[in-house]
């Protein structure tokens, strides 16, 4: 059997939490490829909210195993909260979660890293989520890296040592005032460790190739979004790993001649939480009111989320380095209302119309074309098939599906499970 993949295809929080959910019954396995607990996926079904971190989003289905594959970092502290989150709803997390021997390990000094580097920085900050993301997959590119394998080694914790002493060496080259209190950090991590160490770990690669080869299907959960990408997103504005379609090739061991469907998740909007460019951004009450309607605050930081258009020349570039064959259209009952809807079609950059996205997006180099589409009146939440819903929604979409050419195939009108219309 093959894998699908699953990617957001803006800044993050598109919904691909929900979706994975939504989708898992099709699929044996659930496996998350990338990312760490920056990532916060939210499912609502049975009026229970929950939101992910690490943990691949198919967990709460029996008949799923979810990994969580080479290409994540864990943060055990993080991940242990997690699980006492999920304690009273009954899952064998021993037998239906499994974890690679190959991801990284998010220690405690990669946080304070990341809080020193930030702080460091100033008005130019990243904006991170401050979860040691960057630190670690920096340790990871630089080969000083502990894994989640290393846990079962005998010097595990000489091993930590080094590592961290080093670490609090590199912190104290920052010129900023971090208090912490070390002592009682380890002892929170190493507790985790524990807790970590009593899971199931794994080979992945081969248990993914096997699980492949005796005829298992496989869908791949993506964590941020592609303009997060550390390759193609808005660098420097972007997270630290491959959150495009190759990142579930590094990140799960699977071969791309493997990959089938990726299907992409786009909101009918666009939303950015942390720094850096959006060309689309609204400053006004059309921006507020898509935040309050949409509920647009961060899962992991609460930050408020920053609005916009829906823009075509930014999802085209996604759709295409992802190789997108199918495209999921979320929130989109959070426009109704708008007497008229913009698209962005096109940039104006160095006094040229574009449809490409260039090297340099701020505010200074483009300025956003736009199309205006009619709005529609009619609440979408309680809407169940496509027939039912409103002929400007239909057109909005068909507009979309023409421009970026492939079909939007899945329609999220609310937060729940049920909420999802297939067309
Ligand atoms: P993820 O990181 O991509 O999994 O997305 P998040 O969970 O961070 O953010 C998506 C937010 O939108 C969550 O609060 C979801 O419950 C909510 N959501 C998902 N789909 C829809 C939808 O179609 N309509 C509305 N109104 N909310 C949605
Ligand atoms: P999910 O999986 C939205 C953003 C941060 C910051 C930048 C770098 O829920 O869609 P990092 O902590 O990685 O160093 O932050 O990336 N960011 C996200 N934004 N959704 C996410 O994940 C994000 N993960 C990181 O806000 O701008
Ligand atoms: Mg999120």
């Amino acid at each position: 059997m093959t894998v699908d993949l699953l990617l957001g295809l803006q800044w993050g929080d598109e919904g691909k939490g929900k979706i994975v959910d939504v989708l898992t019954s099709k699929y044996d396995i659930i496996a998350r490829f990338q990312g760490g607990p920056n990532a916060g996926h939210t499912l609502e079904f049975d009026g229970i909210k929950h939101v992910l971190r690490t943990i691949p989003s198919g967990i709460f289905h029996e008949n799923s195993i979810n990994i969580i594959g080479n290409g994540v970092v864990m943060d055990p502290v993080v991940f242990q909260k997690e699980l006492e989150g999920l304690g009273k709803f009954n899952i064998d997390i021993k037998s239906r979660l499994l974890i690679s021997r190959k991801a990284h390990l998010i220690l405690p000094t990669h946080r304070l890293l990341d809080a020193a580097s930030e702080a460091s920085k100033g008005k130019a900050k990243i904006g991170s989520t401050l979860k040691g993301i960057g630190p670690t997959y920096m340790d990871k590119t630089g080969r000083n890296g502990i894994r989640v394998g290393d846990i079962e080694l005998a010097d595990f914790e000489a091993r930590y040592r080094a590592l961290a002493d080093k670490h609090q060496a590199m912190i104290s080259f920052y010129d900023v005032d971090l208090q912490y209190n070390l002592k009682e950090l380890e002892d929170e991590f190493f507790t985790a460790v524990k807790a970590l160490k009593e899971l199931t770990f794994i080979d992945s690669e081969e248990y993914l190739n096997n699980a492949m080869k005796n005829g298992k299907s496989i869908l791949a959960e993506g964590a941020q979004g592609s303009l997060l990408d550390i390759d193609f997103g808005t660098y420097p504005f972007v997270t630290s790993s491959t959150t495009t379609a190759a990142g579930a090739c590094t990140g799960l061991g699977i071969a791309p001649n493997k990959v089938k469907d990726v299907f992409g998740i786009f909101k009918a909007y666009t939303t950015r939480v942390g720094s850096g460019p959006f060309p689309t951004e609204l400053f006004d009450e059309v921006g507020a009111t898509m935040a309050k309607v949409g509920n647009e605050f961060g899962a992991v930081t609460g930050r408020a989320r920053r609005c916009g258009w829906l823009d075509l020349v930014a999802l085209k570039y996604a759709v295409q380095v992802n190789g997108v064959t199918q495209l999921y259209m979320m929130k989109g009952d959070v426009l109704s209302g708008f007497e008229t809807l913009k698209v962005c079609t096109a940039y104006e950059y160095k006094g040229e119309k574009i449809d490409h996205l260039p090297y340099n997006i701020e505010p200074e180099n483009v300025t956003p074309v736009y199309v205006e589409k009619k709005g529609w009146k009619a609440d979408l939440t309680e809407m169940t098939s496509f027939d039912e819903l409103p002929i400007e929604f239909k057109e909005y979409i068909e507009f979309i599906e023409k421009e970026l050419e492939v079909p939007i195939k899945v329609i999220s009108v609310g937060p729940d499970r049920k909420q999802t219309i297939i067309k």
